[in-house]
């Protein structure tokens, strides 16, 4: 059974080797070398190719190798092609990470004391205990609920707003644009783990940052074209905002004169608040190829009437 992948090749690597060992009966190929094209059953990739369906016309389903599918053009994918997104701990983890350290960056005033390390300046500040920073997560799926359930082990009062408004255990949540404006009025740090779709586009613009309490800060792990960079700019400019952490941005990579780069409240990380970590994604792939092998709905199956 022939698997193309076309990603990162040195990750690429890594994935041959781990295949090898877990599931040598897989014939795992990395993009360009794809062997004869009608042999190839699925197809694991970040950068997938035009014409999917015509360059390997017996393929049985294409995985993405990252959480997020919004690099797929779903009108080009025949719908017998089931779409699969990356569900594995390793991701899981590190955006868990990623996230936990800006809450408690922006909770513990580390924006500041750095500006004030630049001056030499030594100005203790007295800080609130966590439960009073309201943390407002706007997606509510596999990373939105995990990242919640670590940061209400430090203290901090949770709230998460999706789009059915979901239930999720032990946390206020919120749905719909009523719900998303009653959120917003009482978050502090805003986290936006939303994948990106046609409604999700330019999400995070002027009238949702005023819809937040003055000195809220922003951290934006989920796509760049969420991002209305213009209204950031301008909300903590007028001081509305008090900071922002940036993963994902408009433009990827972002360009040297960017204003955001050099913006005293911005922090810039170049789309790396998570990866796919090869170790444990190899096995999440491999169990979901046996599942569609064993007619069983994979892990992650994407909803394309929904776009995620
Ligand atoms: P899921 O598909 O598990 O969850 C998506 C969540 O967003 C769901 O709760 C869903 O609502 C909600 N949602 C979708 N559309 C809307 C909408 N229009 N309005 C309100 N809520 C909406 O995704 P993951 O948690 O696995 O990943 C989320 C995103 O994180 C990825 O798509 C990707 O963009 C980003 N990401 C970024 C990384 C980085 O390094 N910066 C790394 C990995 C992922 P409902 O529950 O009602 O369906
Ligand atoms: C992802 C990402 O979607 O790395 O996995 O952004």
């Amino acid at each position: 059974m022939t698997i193309v992948y076309k990603a990162d090749p040195v990750r690429g690597a890594e994935w041959s080797r781990l295949i090898t060992d877990l599931a040598p009966d897989l014939d795992f190929r990395i993009w360009p070398d794809i062997g004869n094209a009608s042999d190839v059953k699925y197809l694991i990739t970040w950068e997938p190719p035009e014409n999917i369906p015509q360059l390997f016309p017996n393929l049985q389903a294409v995985f993405s190798t990252g959480a997020g599918v919004d690099q797929f053009d779903m009108s080009r994918l025949p719908d017998h092609i089931p779409l699969v997104r990356m569900i594995e701990s390793g991701i899981i983890d590190g955006m868990v990470e990623y996230v936990t350290m800006s809450v408690l960056a922006l909770h513990r005033n580390l924006p500041a004391y750095l500006r004030a390390q630049a001056q030499q300046r030594w100005e203790p500040a007295l800080f609130p205990p966590a439960h009073r920073i309201r943390v407002g997560v706007l997606g509510l799926g596999v990373l939105g609920q995990a990242v919640i359930r670590n940061l209400q082990h430090f203290g901090y009062t949770c709230m998460g707003w999706s789009r059915s408004g979901r239930a999720v255990e032990s946390i206020p949540t919120f749905g719909g644009n009523a719900g998303l404006k009653d959120m917003l009025a009482q978050t502090d740090i805003l986290v936006c783990l939303l994948p990106l779709t046609t409604e999700t586009q330019g999400f995070l613009n002027a009238k949702r940052f005023g819809q937040l309490p003055r000195s809220a800060s922003l951290v934006h792990v989920g796509r760049g074209g969420h991002l209305i960079e213009g209204d950031l700019l301008e909300a903590l400019d007028t001081g509305h905002l008090a900071h922002a952490i940036v993963d994902v941005t408009p433009q990827e990579p972002l360009p040297a004169d960017n204003p955001l780069w050099s913006h005293p409240n911005v922090w810039i990380t170049p789309h790396i608040a998570s990866i796919t970590q090869p170790e444990t994604a190899v096995q999440s792939f491999i169990d979901n190829v046996r599942r569609i092998e064993a007619n069983q709905t994979p892990h992650g199956l994407v909803d394309r009437s929904k776009g995620y």
